[in-house]
């Protein structure tokens, strides 16, 4: 340990935001951008997001690799913090991709749309945050518009997500009567019309009517019922994943966002210790190590490289330093690889824990890899999610079909998509929690391996890595259910449910068996 360790990595903070689409994660990521100074104004965000719902567009978004690689990972400072924004894809089709870059985060972020409530994508990765008990704090936006009402909101997040929802600003108004926010922490009013926040201790105040006309009534009423019903803050709370802090705003006019910022440093929790399959390691720990989380191919598709998104788990990262691959036992020099740094930020090229490095790599690095400095360890808990859409892949011309191995390998590695390969028969079975994800695999076979597949639906419910401690069993269900399972391709047996009756019979039958809907990324 050393005091540099420490304070270095106890002033990272490290998020992602969670939402439904739509709900204005990128203009709010804009507006915190703006605030942190990495850009300069409106706009440079949302013109780099594309309409996203079409094959094409996606491989417009590839060929603009080097803005979305830079814009992965956003680093600034605030209040002497240093803020870590890590960027996660807004089409549902590649959650997966954002459930692994979840993984990396030490907080959340979620943003509710106040006119739709909890929608099913926040609910997905709310559950994702449940995993690593990420704590979560919530950012109800859209106020200028006519929403629904904000207890009915509260209770809303609190039914369907099942936690508890503390409100810690209070909004005056909402759609075209949206006059601000009422800080029931500080007892101040952030007004729309006024830059400066105005002290607001006694909400009896005649000041208050001065100010908020008839809307002051009513915010006296709602402070009321809220001191009556409502459940305290707590930051214990918070961290511990029962409660989550919200706050109100409309990110489209940057209102309630600084507010927001400044909770988000105050409360939000610095990188703890990572478990590893041996050992927690600290992040006060000197000795470098940190895990792959997540691979972008394409940076330049002449070359097939590949960007590795490695978190900081602890020590310091280098240019040039040594680190030993886990998974390969082997040792490499960090040469070409880039930290995310905040503009402005003096110094040389170093990361700590909670900073994202970008490792430029030819396909040497898997997601779920570890780097060390010397100590052999395998972090867990970067999981793989059990497909929900299955589609066979056939070659066209025979000729290639070694092609179409080696590029679907590639792209499994990659996290792009799953692959399976039945106990009966050849096949390729593609597995994706999205189903545009087989349109981009098609298209990259296409473009980068010069490979023509055919793709055809499967009627499979889901699947489900299959473990037990008992081999006779296990041995008895891979003969009974031999037509059912395959092997992904670290050769672990899978389960593929015909229908999801089946799946559930199959699971009540079998219950000597372990039945799995997430898989880890553990290697040796
Ligand atoms: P996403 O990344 O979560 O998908 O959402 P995004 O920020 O792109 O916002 C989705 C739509 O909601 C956009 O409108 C955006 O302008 C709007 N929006 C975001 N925040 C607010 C807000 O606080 N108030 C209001 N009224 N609207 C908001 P769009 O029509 O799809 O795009 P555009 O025409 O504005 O570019």
């Amino acid at each position: 340990m050393s005091k540099e360790q420490i304070r270095q990595s106890d002033r990272r903070r490290t998020f992602g935001i969670i939402s439904h689409p739509d709900a204005g994660k990128t203009t709010l990521t804009e507006q915190l951008l703006l605030l942190g100074g990495l850009i300069r104004e409106a706009g440079d965000v949302r013109a780099r997001k594309t309409k996203r719902y079409a094959t094409s567009d996606w491989m417009a978004i590839e060929k603009e690799r080097g803005i979305s690689v830079t814009s992965s990972v956003m680093q600034f400072e605030h209040h002497g913090r240093i803020v870590n924004l890590l960027d996660t894809p807004g089409h549902h089709d590649f959650s997966e991709d954002t459930y692994r870059v979840l993984t990396a985060v030490d907080s959340a972020l979620m943003v509710i749309d106040s006119v739709k409530g909890v929608e099913t994508q926040t609910h997905k990765l709310m559950e994702v945050c449940r995993m690593r008990t990420t704590p979560i704090l919530t950012f109800i936006n859209k106020m200028d518009r006519e929403g629904r009402d904000p207890l009915e909101l509260l209770d809303d997040i609190e039914t369907s997500l099942n936690i508890d929802a503390v409100p810690l600003s209070w909004p005056i108004g909402a759609g075209a009567r949206f006059q601000g926010t009422y800080d029931l922490q500080h007892r101040v009013l952030h007004l729309m019309d006024r830059d400066a926040p105005i002290p607001m201790p006694d909400l009896n105040s005649p000041d208050l009517d001065r100010l908020l006309g008839s809307a002051a009534d009513d915010l006296r009423y709602d402070a009321e019922l809220l001191s009556e019903a409502g459940t305290d803050f707590s930051v214990d709370a918070y961290l511990a994943g029962t409660q989550t802090p919200v706050l109100f705003g409309s990110a489209l006019d940057g209102f309630g966002v600084p507010q927001l910022l400044d909770t988000f440093v105050e409360i939000a929790p610095p990188p703890s210790p990572r478990d590893t399959t041996t050992r927690a390691v600290s992040p006060h720990e000197t000795t470098f190590s940190g895990v792959v989380f997540k691979i972008q191919a394409n940076m330049d598709p002449r070359h097939r490289d590949r960007m590795a998104f490695f978190r900081m788990c602890s020590g310091k990262y280098e240019p040039g330093m040594w680190v030993r691959h886990g998974r390969t036992d082997q040792t490499f020099r960090l040469a070409n690889a880039m930290a995310f740094m905040a503009q402005g930020r003096e110094g040389t090229d170093e990361a700590w824990p909670g900073d994202i490095i970008g490792i430029p790599n030819h396909g040497t690095l898997r997601i779920g890899d570890t780097l060390t400095a010397q100590e052999p360890l395998q972090f867990t808990g970067i999981p793989s999610f059990a497909p929900e859409h299955f589609q066979k892949a056939r070659i066209k011309n025979a000729l290639r079909a070694k092609h179409m191995e080696k590029g679907l390998q590639h792209l499994v590695e990659e996290g792009a998509i799953q692959m399976f390969r039945p106990l009966v028969n050849t096949d390729y079975i593609l597995g994706a929690v999205g189903p545009l994800q087989f349109e981009v695999v098609k298209e990259r076979l296409r473009n980068e391996y010069n490979v023509e597949a055919i793709m055809s639906s499967m009627t499979y419910a889901g699947a489900r890595w299959v473990e037990s401690d008992d081999e006779e069993s296990l041995r008895e269900f891979t003969r009974k259910q031999a037509n059912n399972l395959a092997r992904d391709v670290d050769g672990s047996l899978v389960y593929m449910a015909p229908s999801m009756w089946w799946l559930n019979d199959t699971v009540d039958k079998w219950k000597t068996l372990t039945f799995r809907s997430t898989k880890e990324h553990v290697f040796g």
